[in-house]
């Protein structure tokens, strides 16, 4: 299973990188900081998804997005669409979508890369 899931991220992975670019980028994998496995998120709510900037190369890409994932799938709901992954400099806001309850949700942050977070809690 845990195979399937890192296959089916890479595939998106590849498909994000294979975007056509104009001036040369680093590779960089942000560390996902909240959520963690501790963090709960309430339907409806704003709260932040934040990753750390310390080792951000200096030229970050363009594209960030943040999708979110159910037991170890992507799901269709795209939290952040698109947003400049510098400007962000460490932290978007979302609102939490109406999902059912589980605790077994996480996030991926795509930017040059893409990198998950741990499984975290999405209540009613
Ligand atoms: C992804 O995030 C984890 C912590 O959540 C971090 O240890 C790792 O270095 C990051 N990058 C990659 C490529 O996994
Ligand atoms: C960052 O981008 C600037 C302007 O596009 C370029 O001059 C510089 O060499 C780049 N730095 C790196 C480390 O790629
Ligand atoms: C998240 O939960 C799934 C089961 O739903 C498990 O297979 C996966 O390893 C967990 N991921 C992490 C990062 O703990």
């Amino acid at each position: 299973m845990y195979s399937m899931f890192t296959t089916f991220v890479l595939m998106l992975l590849s498909l994000v990188s294979a975007a056509p670019l104009n001036t040369p980028r680093d590779v960089w994998t942000p560390t996902i900081t909240s959520p963690t496995a501790e963090t709960v998120w309430t339907v409806g709510q704003t709260v932040e998804v934040t990753w750390s900037t310390a080792d951000a190369p200096e030229n970050v890409s363009n594209g960030g997005r943040v999708v979110l994932g159910k037991n170890n799938l992507l799901t269709s709901n795209v939290l952040v669409d698109s947003f400049v992954l510098k400007d962000a400099d460490g932290s978007i806001t979302v609102t939490v979508p109406e999902v059912e309850a589980g605790d077994d949700y996480f996030i991926v942050l795509f930017g040059d890369s893409g990198n998950w977070s741990d499984n975290f809690t999405i209540q009613a």
